[in-house]
Parts: C-alpha cells; sequence; structure tokens
C-alpha cells in the first residue's frame, strides 16, 4: 500500500497534460491485454472462421450415368482379321501404348483395376486378372462389345473414337495380361459379323435420347401452343361452321390439337375414318359418326382452313 501511494503520488498530471504521449506509457499495458484478449477469442472461434463446415460439392463426373453421346459419324476403315487370331509383337506394342494413354488411369497400368482414376468410382474398373463377374464378359468378342459400348452406368464409357484396329491392338494387349478365353472361329466370325471389321463401316450420325426427346417436345410445344390459339378462335367464332363443329366437339382444343398433330395432311376421305375409328380419342362426342357425310365435310373443311 505504501508502495502504491508512492506511485501514484510520483504521477505528475500537469505534465501529462502538456505532453500526452507520455500518457500512453502508462496505458499500453491496456492495450496489450485487450490484443490478447481478441488473440484468445480468435484462436477459440478459429475451427469456425478458418475451415468451412459445409462441404463444397463439385460435379462428380465420374460416375454420371451417360448416355449415348451425340456422335459424329464417320468411315471405320477396314482391318485385317489375323491380327485377331494372329497379332504379331508389333502389333501388341501398340496395343500397350494406346492401353497407356486410353485406358490405365483407371485400370492401372497392370490391368489390375488400381489406376490413379480408379479411387474414386464406384462400380470399380474391373481388374483384368480376376474372371470373375464381369458384366459383358471376357472372350474377344465381349471386351469388343465394351469398349464399343461401354458399360452404362458405370465409368467405362464407350471407346467411339478409337479406330477398330486401336481397340483390337488395346485387347490384344489386355490378353496378354492375364488368362483370357482363346478366340475361336466363331467367336472371330461374330465380331466380324456384328462391328464389319474386315469389310470397314460407315457409321451414320446419333443423337442421343434425351436430346431428341427435348426436340421432339419443343417440337410438341409448339403444336400445342398453336392449337390452343386456334381453340380460342374457333370458341368466339359463331359462324354456322364453327357452331356445327363445336356442338359435335367434347373437348374443342383437344379436336384442335390431335387435328394439327394427326389429321392435318390427310384427304377427306382418311379424316373420316380415322374419325370413326375413335372419334373420343380425337376430343369429338361419340355422336359424330352420326353426321351426314356433308357435315362432316364442314367440319373438314372448316378445320382445314383456320389452320392453314
Ligand atoms: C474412367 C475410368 C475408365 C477408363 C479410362 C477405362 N475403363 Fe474400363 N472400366 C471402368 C469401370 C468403372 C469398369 C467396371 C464396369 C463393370 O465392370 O461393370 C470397367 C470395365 C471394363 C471392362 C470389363 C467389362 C466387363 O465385362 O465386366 C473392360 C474389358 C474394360 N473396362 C476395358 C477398358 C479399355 C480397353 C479401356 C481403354 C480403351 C478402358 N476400359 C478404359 C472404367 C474405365
Amino acid at each position: 500500500m505504501k508502495n502504491k501511494r508512492k506511485i501514484e503520488s510520483e504521477i505528475n498530471f500537469k505534465a501529462l497534460l502538456k505532453n500526452p504521449i507520455r500518457l500512453f506509457g502508462l496505458v499500453y499495458i491496456y492495450f496489450i491485454a485487450i490484443a490478447i484478449v481478441i488473440g484468445l477469442y480468435y484462436l477459440d472461434v478459429m475451427n469456425a472462421t478458418a475451415f468451412n463446415t459445409v462441404p463444397g460439392t463439385s460435379l462428380d463426373t465420374l460416375n454420371i450415368v451417360r448416355e449415348i453421346e451425340t456422335k459424329v459419324g464417320g468411315i471405320k476403315p477396314a482391318m485385317d482379321l489375323t491380327l485377331i487370331s494372329n497379332p504379331t509383337a508389333d502389333f501388341i506394342a501398340v496395343g500397350k501404348t494406346k492401353f497407356e494413354t486410353t485406358c490405365a488411369s483407371c485400370h492401372g497400368t497392370e490391368g489390375k483395376g488400381d489406376g490413379v482414376a480408379a479411387a474414386a468410382l464406384n462400380p470399380k474398373p474391373r481388374n483384368f486378372h480376376s474372371a470373375e463377374g464381369w458384366t459383358n464378359g471376357r472372350t474377344f468378342y465381349d471386351i469388343y462389345k465394351t469398349v464399343n459400348d461401354g458399360v452404362p452406368g458405370t465409368g467405362m464409357t464407350a471407346y467411339e473414337f478409337l479406330s477398330p484396329k486401336d481397340r483390337v491392338a488395346i485387347i490384344q494387349y489386355i490378353r496378354t495380361l492375364a488368362d483370357f478365353p482363346l478366340v475361336t472361329d466363331t467367336d472371330n466370325k461374330k465380331l466380324d459379323e456384328t462391328y464389319k471389321l474386315a469389310a470397314g463401316v460407315i457409321d451414320p450420325n446419333n443423337i442421343p435420347i434425351a436430346k431428341s426427346i427435348t426436340l421432339i417436345s419443343n417440337e410438341n410445344q409448339k403444336i400445342v401452343e398453336l392449337a390452343d390459339s386456334l381453340a380460342t378462335l374457333v370458341i368466339i367464332d359463331n359462324g354456322t361452321n364453327a357452331v356445327l363443329l363445336k356442338s359435335n366437339a367434347d373437348n374443342i382444343e383437344k379436336v384442335v390439337y390431335t387435328y394439327i398433330s394427326k389429321l392435318n395432311k390427310k384427304d377427306f376421305g382418311s379424316f373420316v375414318q380415322i374419325l370413326n375409328n375413335d372419334p373420343v380419342a380425337l376430343g369429338y362426342k361419340a355422336s359424330v359418326v352420326n353426321l351426314s357425310s356433308e357435315d362432316l365435310k364442314i367440319i373438314y373443311k372448316y378445320l382445314k382452313q383456320i389452320s392453314g
């Protein structure tokens, strides 16, 4: 206590006011204390601030179930079939190089299914050394099919871009890695018949199913919209032709829609025939079949006229 009083009495407040910088010498200890508190607080909440506890997501491109991709057709050159039954060492060496650049990332250089990209895959790439559980099978033909079509729903895609000769070379190399069934004549023949290896083939362009569905439904969407606006026209039209049609229609939108999508280009005879087959399915009342030919002709002409 004695000491304290001594220190206090030493503080010369007047002098401090004259030279405020000296004040810092007295209070810096509080700044340090505040800095330490902030530091401790930071350490305490560091887990929450430094790491994002919600894992980021990125598109898993390896496990996507792929549809057949858009394929531009082309010419697959003919190949020498003896390369299937009697591959030369050079040919197998070509296969090895191609295997290492195209397949080994997943299947591993020795075909054990332990390539660098394999870890992320489900199902895992096939281990060529095990004869168990192959999806397509282990004959030459089966493996060719795998390379050609891929295994749907797995990381094994179709290797469309490989020429038949390259595929055969790769398969020949794979066959040196483990024991595979011998290539039989029937196998060889089936392979050639299916994939026209000796003759070579011209592949047509392909578009994937999903894409064609989109195209079709876009097309259909246009028809639906057109039918919708035409039906509105018919509904407000009080002319005798429109009235005749409406009195025989069960659902005017449907009548117009089925007309545009199915009957548009038909001649009168086919129109009547299709109508009589199932009028309800086309949006008419069943009684429409009892109309006279003249009345049907009026309806036919009216629909033709409004749909241009
Ligand atoms: C992106 C990884 C990946 C690449 C690259 C890859 N594969 Fe595969 N492969 C797989 C997966 C995954 C499977 C397992 C599918 C299954 O067996 O059902 C598989 C299975 C196979 C099978 C066995 C099919 C069966 O009948 O079970 C063969 C043969 C095959 N691949 C050959 C090849 C060849 C040849 C190449 C190179 C042209 C290749 N793979 C490139 C992932 C890959």
